[in-house]
């Protein structure tokens, strides 16, 4: 399984690098504007970092909604960094943007996925990730482990290279879940990660080994 991190914080993005898991950055407008990132030069900066930071897999999504335009941020963000993946909204002129870029070998991502027919279609259009939203679907109440055991079976039934990209991952609970059923990546906050770590008898195992190893040391001191 791919790690991803879903946060565009730089102090975040390096601290998950440093722990040597990560295979790459998902950003999407809120988190550019949470870090006050605004204005094309800014962005455009504040993406190269991102790449500078990571090894491959920097989705960075586009703004327009007209095909068109899509098409012009698209380009232009791939002609960034070959590590850009160009991420595109679930509607119908991204569909045709999917397309597009699938058929110039341009990487993307399509985000804001919330059923398996939008899935289906994304994958259809040579969209090399598809994000659904599983932390958003819990907070309705729908079932999102659902959702990604369909999409998993859809895709292996036609064999799309398409890879699943769970996305809004709230917890490290949410990123076992989504491995056990066969998401290819998981992208998640750092917590998340870092979650994945925690167990209150490695915690107290740790401390035990410690206190022995200590008191073994002292008697040994004191002879
Ligand atoms: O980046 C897309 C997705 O991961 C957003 O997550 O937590 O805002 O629902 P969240």
């Amino acid at each position: 399984m791919k790690f991803f991190i879903d946060t565009a914080n730089l102090e975040q993005i390096k601290e998950a690098q440093a722990l040597g898991v990560l295979d790459g950055v998902t950003t999407n407008p809120s988190l550019m504007a949470k870090e006050g990132i605004s204005g094309q030069a800014n962005v455009i900066a504040h993406y190269k970092a991102i790449c500078a930071i990571v090894d491959d897999n920097v989705s960075a999504e586009v703004i327009a909604t007209d095909y068109e335009g899509m098409i012009a941020e698209g380009n232009a963000l791939a002609a960034l960094d070959n590590k850009i993946v160009v991420k595109i909204p679930m509607i119908k002129d991204g569909i045709k943007a999917l397309k597009y870029f699938s058929d110039k070998g341009i990487r993307t991502n399509c985000t804001l996925i919330f059923t398996a027919g939008q899935a289906l279609l994304a994958a259809k259009a040579g969209a090399s990730y598809v994000s659904p939203f599983l932390g958003r679907l819990d907070d309705i109440g729908a079932d999102s482990f659902g959702l990604i055991e369909d999409i998993r079976l859809i895709f292996d039934n036609y064999g799309y290279e398409t890879q699943i990209l769970a996305a809004s991952i709230r917890n490290s609970v949410h990123i076992v879940e989504c491995a056990k059923i066969g998401a290819d990546v998981m992208t998640g906050p750092l917590s998340s990660i870092l979650g994945l770590l925690k167990h209150p008898l490695t915690d107290s195992g740790l401390a035990q080994f410690l206190a022995d190893h200590k008191k073994a040391a002292e008697a040994e001191a004191a002879k």
